[in-house]
Order: structure tokens, then C-alpha cells, then sequence
């Protein structure tokens, strides 16, 4: 099992992760696809250790997937749910994950709808000198680092199952379409595939992709852009076919309006019309191109039903599939010190 290129005890951003760092998750959750392949899909890695979900936002696949991966590395798991926890009696966040904390909690996996909630937890955990890690699960607009892994993961295995590694995706076109300005996932995405020397294009009407994402290719204390050179390449398309034009893969966004609090545009079928994902409009695309979502998806409307079936082209089940090798390869990375 590899385990060099790794000493972080938080994942709350890919912003600063390193090309061996993101080699070391990839290979890890290789050697976690063999063992999900087995007959028996469990190994005693985190025995005695406990992994807590708390999950303050709704979530399918990422607390499923988390809490799968937990136990199939023999963690012991709690799983919360805010509309039945204390929170309800006007318990704060803080001391709901002291708390989880005080039970022996060794893990802590949150989602929120609010940005920076993880970050603040993980402080937390640090001023109190515990040895607890802490996973972003998604914060509001801002990242959803092991969505942005597992979707590297599904990328470079397509094209070695063996050995996927992050230069593999260097000189590839990557697009990303759809509602990128509410969209954690893309933020993520963009940090790690512009780290692959990928050429990524992000497409989008103007309301849904404001010009600031230009900066997004620049990590924090590059911003000089003379000085602390960026080999990084990220592209802004309003429209569509120049994104899709020669593209290896499509990410599309699931268009979330539960976060549209403007009208940002004129109606659902006018959005399909000009950025949604078809098998008609993949001929624009590399003959070869594959296409991703990380759910869930709104059918008909970021991406047609017929395409998101359609096994040629569409890797949306592989995606949920990898999830659970790489989330088993993130807590087996933070956890394996403790043991
Ligand atoms: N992709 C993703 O985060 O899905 P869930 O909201 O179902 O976890």
C-alpha cells in the first residue's frame, strides 16, 4: 500500500495539493478497487477507529459512499442527521462536533450548505490539540475535494485502469458546462485537473460564469502572475462549441436551483437548448469523448436522458463506483498514522 507523499490530517481544498500527493490517492485507490473486487470486500486497516458523517446538508452518494468506504476498511461509523440532532435544541456546530470529539471520534466527514464550516471544525480540532481529521464533504460554494478526486480517478483510469496518474491527463481537453458559479465541484475540479497540465474550458451563459473565474487557475500566493509563473490552463466560453470542440471528456453541472436565488436565466428549456449535453452535440467533440456528471442530475436539462444511459460515452456510474475506493483511499490516508 503506498503511503509516501502524504502527511495531511485535513482535506478541506485541493488549492494547494501537490502532483505526488494526488499520484499517492490515485495509486491508494487502486490497490481499494482490488479489494472491492474480492469476495470478501473488507480489510482490518481502520479497526478500532471512528469515522462520524455529519451531514448538515442532504446528500446521497457522498454520505453513502463515505460511510460504505468507512466500513469496508472496518472503521466504526456514526452517522448524523441535523433535522434529528440537538441542533434542533440550538446546540451550535462547534459543540455538536466536540461532542462527536468527546465519543472518540477519530474521523469527521461534514458537509454543509454554509462555506468554510469544515475549515472552522478543523481549527477547532487543532486548538484543542486533538488528533482528529477532518474531510470537507462539500461547503456550500466553495469545494468538494473528494468528488474532484474521485472524478480525476475515473478520468485517469479510463485511460490506464493499471497505473492512473495525474500526468496522464496532461495536453487533454477537459470541459466543464454548466452552473459553474454555484458549483463546489468545479471549483475543486479546476484545481486539480489545471494541476495535470489539462487544457480545462469552462462554458456557461455570462450569469452562471462570472469573468473572476479567470483567477481560478492561480493557487493562492501565485498571484503575481510574472513572478510565481503558471503553467496552469483554464479557458472561459460562453458559449458552447468552442468548450466541446475537440474535447476528450465533458463534466457537466447539475444546474441547482435550489441555490438561484436571481433569476440567472430566462427558462429551464432555453438553458437545454443552448448548453445542454447531447449525443448530438458530442459530434463536436473527440470521437473518443466521455462524458461526466457528479450528480445528482436534473434528466433533460444539463444533460440528455438518452446520453447520461448511454454506456459509449457516459462514465456517471463509474464515477459513483470509484467513489467508494477513493473515499476508502482518503480515510486510509488520514487514518493509517493512528492505527
Ligand atoms: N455529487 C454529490 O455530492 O452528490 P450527493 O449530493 O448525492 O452527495
Amino acid at each position: 500500500m503506498v503511503t509516501q507523499s502524504w502527511n495531511r490530517r485535513h482535506i478541506i481544498s485541493l488549492e494547494d495539493f501537490q502532483p505526488a500527493e494526488y499520484d499517492t490517492v490515485l495509486q491508494t485507490a487502486v490497490s481499494f478497487q482490488e479489494v472491492l473486487s474480492r469476495r470478501t470486500k473488507k480489510v482490518p486497516t481502520l479497526q478500532g477507529q471512528v469515522v462520524a458523517n455529519l451531514f448538515f446538508e442532504s446528500s446521497t452518494r457522498t454520505r453513502s459512499s463515505f460511510e460504505l468506504a468507512a466500513k469496508r476498511l472496518s472503521a466504526d461509523t456514526l452517522n448524523f442527521a441535523a433535522s434529528t440532532s440537538s441542533l434542533t435544541k440550538g446546540e451550535t456546530i462547534l459543540d455538536t462536533a466536540k461532542t462527536y470529539l468527546a465519543m472518540g471520534t477519530d474521523m469527521m466527514v461534514i458537509r454543509h450548505r454554509e462555506a468554510g464550516v469544515p475549515q472552522a471544525i478543523a481549527d477547532e480540532m487543532d486548538r484543542l490539540q486533538s488528533r482528529v481529521g477532518v474531510l470537507n464533504a462539500g461547503d456550500g460554494l466553495h469545494e468538494h475535494p473528494s468528488q474532484a478526486l474521485l472524478d480525476l480517478f475515473t478520468l485517469c483510469t479510463t485511460l490506464d485502469a493499471e497505473k492512473p496518474r495525474l500526468s496522464l491527463l496532461a495536453g487533454k481537453k477537459i470541459a466543464i458546462v454548466g452552473d459553474i458559479l454555484h458549483s463546489r465541484v468545479a471549483r475543486s475540479n479546476i484545481w486539480s485537473l489545471t494541476a495535470s497540465g489539462a487544457e480545462v474550458h469552462l462554458a456557461a451563459p455570462p450569469t452562471l460564469l462570472p469573468k473572476l473565474f479567470a483567477n481560478y487557475s492561480i493557487p493562492r500566493g501565485m498571484e503575481g502572475w510574472e513572478d510565481g509563473h503558471s503553467d496552469r490552463q483554464l479557458f472561459l466560453h460562453w458559449d458552447l462549441e468552442p468548450a466541446l470542440r475537440n474535447a476528450d471528456f465533458v463534466m457537466t453541472l447539475r444546474l441547482q436551483k435550489e441555490r438561484m436565488t436571481q433569476h440567472l436565466l430566462p427558462s429551464l428549456r432555453e438553458y437545454h437548448q443552448r448548453f445542454g449535453i447531447t449525443s448530438d452535440r458530442l459530434k463536436h467533440c473527440h470521437p473518443e469523448v466521455k462524458v461526466l456528471h457528479p450528480g445528482p442530475v436534473n434528466r433533460g436539462v444539463e444533460i440528455s436522458s438518452e446520453l447520461m444511459d448511454n454506456p459509449k460515452f457516459s462514465l456517471i456510474s463509474q464515477q459513483v463506483t470509484s467513489g467508494v475506493a477513493v473515499r476508502m483511499a482518503l480515510l486510509y490516508l488520514m487514518g493509517s498514522g493512528k492505527t
